[in-house]
């Protein structure tokens, strides 16, 4: 799928979405500690895939790289849970420099999809009050916020900030075009 870029050196590039493999264990680390503070580690990936309902997907970037070879470059990432009618969307983060180019949209997209196909009807996520990029990308994909748990997150440097709990139904607008997930 091409993606419209704000980044003129980026214009031509294109954005794939796979789906986590066994081999991706490090690589979804790296990304995650690219995104987060507390970053998770290759164990904690593990575990949490290995879970009932548990995937994620990759975001990859195709670029032009040396002698006329492509290079794919891992530039984002999606972990969600699946159980009974229900998802969630554990993590969500696109590596810095490849930010405000529509790859998370495309990763949410793709991860509702997944999640819609496994017989979930409605997803659930957590924010940082303070996250306000994230939380227009939810809002304006029709999330709504439904709840707040007190001090949910802790900070690197000790302090504890408390998140929204926001929902989308997932039956409502069935007919957007599919995002093409990789195998
Ligand atoms: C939040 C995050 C995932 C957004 O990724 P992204 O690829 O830059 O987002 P997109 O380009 O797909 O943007 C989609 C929408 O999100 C909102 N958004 C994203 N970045 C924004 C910013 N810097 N300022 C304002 N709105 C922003 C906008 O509504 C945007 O739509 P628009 O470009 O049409 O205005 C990214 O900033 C990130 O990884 N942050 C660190 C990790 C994190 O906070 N994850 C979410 C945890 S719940």
């Amino acid at each position: 799928m091409l993606l419209l870029r704000r980044d003129p050196e980026a214009a031509t590039s294109e954005v794939g979405v796979r789906a986590v493999g066994a081999f991706d264990l490090g690589r979804l680390s790296r990304l995650h500690k690219a995104c987060f503070a507390d970053g998770w580690s290759r164990s904690d990936l593990a575990h949490l895939l290995a879970m009932p309902g548990g995937f994620g997907l990759i975001a990859r970037r195709q670029e032009p790289g040396f002698a006329g070879l492509d290079a794919i470059r891992g530039v984002g990432f999606a972990l969600c849970r699946t159980t009974a009618d229900e998802c969630e969307l554990l993590s969500l983060g696109v590596v810095p420099a490849q930010r405000r180019n529509g790859v998370a949209r495309l990763l949410l997209e793709a991860a509702m999809q997944r999640c819609r196909n496994a017989g979930a009807k409605r997803m659930f996520l957590e924010v940082a009050i303070d996250n306000d990029k994230a939380k227009r990308l939810y809002e304006d994909r029709g999330f709504v916020v439904v709840g707040t748990r007190s001090n949910y997150y802790l900070r690197a440097d000790g302090t504890r900030i408390h998140a929204h709990t926001m929902r989308l139904d997932l039956t409502c607008d069935m007919q957007r075009p599919a995002v093409a997930v990789e195998a």
